[in-house]
């Protein structure tokens, strides 16, 4: 057993949780979709086609705002495809992902499904084959209330009360060599700029992200977020990164480290972000919209998924239909607790994706629904995030990675709601053989006792959630913690998550 240290303190804050941080991401992509939130032969849909089951496990999830409806789908999309008519709506190649929209989905059916779930619409436009002109209009299709022939042609649809969607993404991801459309960080910060002064011009109080990086291996990394942001600077209010994580060749020892590669790119972004501004001599604080992160096995990806044919469009294929392990979910809790260290700065957050698509959540087609592991850190942490993230001291032995250099066994990350007085601290133990016993400090927070304690540990780190046996894994109380003097310990098995309240 190795032991580490942690101390909390209620006044040094960070910064405020936005709720925004638990969102979640839609692609018209594989079965994410169609055969996943929408299935109209299933026994349990509803009238309007949609799988209750999904939409309960999307409310138990806890999310916030969903992104929709790409990725690298969106840089190909006709908005306009997927309003009217459904008999009228056209079937269009889906050059992203080899397949074939049928378009029985759009913006008005998605915007119902989100009332059902209860979250937020972040709509992104299409910078890829289209550009400013078709922002603006689907932005005067969706916002405005009525009097224009596209608001007027949303009300003939059946939807009378404009959408009023804040969030509105400027493209996805642009610098990638795979996106239809793409371009270097010149062209797309013009694009950029003058489609979010036109969007503006149309609603001053829209919140726009700009794109980053596809992620931070990219030949262009920091240089693409400093040129975007010297043209767009005054126009956006974030900028999105992208980041998705796998084992390599087995090195579990780093892949279980990956938030260590998110908060070093949240840094960088930050920083490139605050240098433009700094060069500006601007007022103006731009923020980080995390908007694709995961764990994603791109090897299965290339060698299962990828259909080439000329003749094969198919419809709704299974695609990046990633079976989630222990060990992945443990890595997806971590990843939030980065995500919560920089809630100064990261305000928006996306996990990629939602259902079937490197997903928490898995269907089968006239069967079940199910949790995948990455479920359970996601879930618990939504629901007990509150309030403030709160700065840390921690102790921790270190490790070697090839990956990441020198990491500590443990991270951590504490959340306090002044509201209910309540204390969340999220914790992984990233060894591979070891339990950490683990003593928290929390003379500061008063006299305070545990009122629950889950980890997500098994011994099989490789053990997944599968149609055959969906709750293989789970969370389970952790009962190996006490409190005296202001001290409380606990034990946290070798690659574990877990999540404890003090009240
Ligand atoms: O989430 C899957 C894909 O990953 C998205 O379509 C794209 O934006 C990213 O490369």
């Amino acid at each position: 057993m190795i032991s580490a240290r942690l101390t909390i303190d209620p006044h040094f804050v960070v910064g405020p949780i936005n709720r925004r941080l638990f969102g979640s991401f839609v692609e018209h992509l594989g079965r994410c979709v169609y055969d996943g939130i929408y299935e109209p032969e299933h026994p349990d849909a509803d009238k309007e086609g949609y799988r209750r089951d999904v939409i309960e496990l999307v409310k138990e999830l806890g999310v916030s705002t969903i992104r929709y409806p790409g990725g690298n789908f969106l840089s190909g999309y006709r908005w306009e495809d997927g309003v009217g008519p459904r008999e009228k709506r056209p079937r269009r190649l889906d050059l992203a992902w080899h397949s074939t929209e049928t378009n029985e989905i759009g913006l008005d059916e998605f915007a119902s499904w989100l009332k059902k779930v209860d979250s937020e619409l972040m709509y992104a436009v299409n910078l890829g084959t289209r550009g400013l002109q078709e922002a603006l209009d689907v932005l005067e299709y969706a916002n405005v209330r009525s009097g224009t022939t596209l608001s007027d042609q949303r009300i003939a649809n059946g939807v009378v009360e404009p959408y009023a969607i804040r969030m509105w993404c400027l493209g996805n991801e642009m610098d990638g060599p795979w996106q239809l459309g793409h371009g270097t960080p010149e062209e797309y910060g013009q694009l950029a700029v003058k489609t979010a002064r036109a969007m503006r011009q149309l609603d001053p109080t829209l919140e726009l992200v700009v794109c980053g990086s596809s992620n931070a291996q990219m030949p262009l990394f920091a240089n693409w977020e400093r040129v975007v942001l010297e043209a767009a600077y005054d126009e956006v209010d974030y900028i999105s990164c992208h980041a998705y994580y796998e084992p390599h060749d087995g090195d579990y020892a780093s892949f279980l480290a990956s938030a260590v590669n998110m908060d070093r790119f949240i840094d960088s972004v930050v920083a490139t972000a605050d240098h433009v501004k700094a060069v500006r001599g601007s007022n103006k604080t731009i923020n980080v919209s995390f908007d694709e992160w995961n764990v994603w096995y791109h090897s299965r990806y290339a060698e299962v998924d990828r259909i080439t044919g000329i003749d094969d469009w198919p419809v709704a294929p299974r695609l990046l239909e990633d079976a989630y392990s222990v060990a992945d979910a443990v890595v997806v809790g971590s990843l939030l607790i980065s995500l919560l260290r920089h809630a100064d700065r990261v305000t928006s957050a996306s996990l990629a994706q939602l259902v079937n698509v490197i997903a928490p959540i898995m269907t089968e087609p006239g069967g079940p629904a199910w949790r995948q592991t990455t479920f359970f850190p996601f879930a618990l942490t939504s629901r007990l995030a509150r309030g403030v993230t709160l700065e840390l001291k921690l102790e921790s032995p270190i490790y070697n990675t090839a990956l990441h250099g020198e990491v500590g066994v443990v991270d951590a990350v504490a959340t306090h709601d002044a509201g209910t007085g309540d204390t969340a601290v999220f914790m992984v133990n990233r060894s591979l053989t070891e339990a950490v016993e683990l003593a928290v400090d929390v003379s500061n927070l008063g006299r305070v006792e545990v009122v629950d304690a889950q980890s997500l540990h098994d011994d099989d780190i490789h053990a997944t959630n599968t149609l055959d046996d969906p709750l293989r894994v789970g969370l389970t109380p952790n009962t190996s913690h006490s409190i005296e003097h202001g001290i409380l310990r606990i034990t946290l098995p070798p690659v574990s998550w877990t999540a404890v309240t003090l009240r």
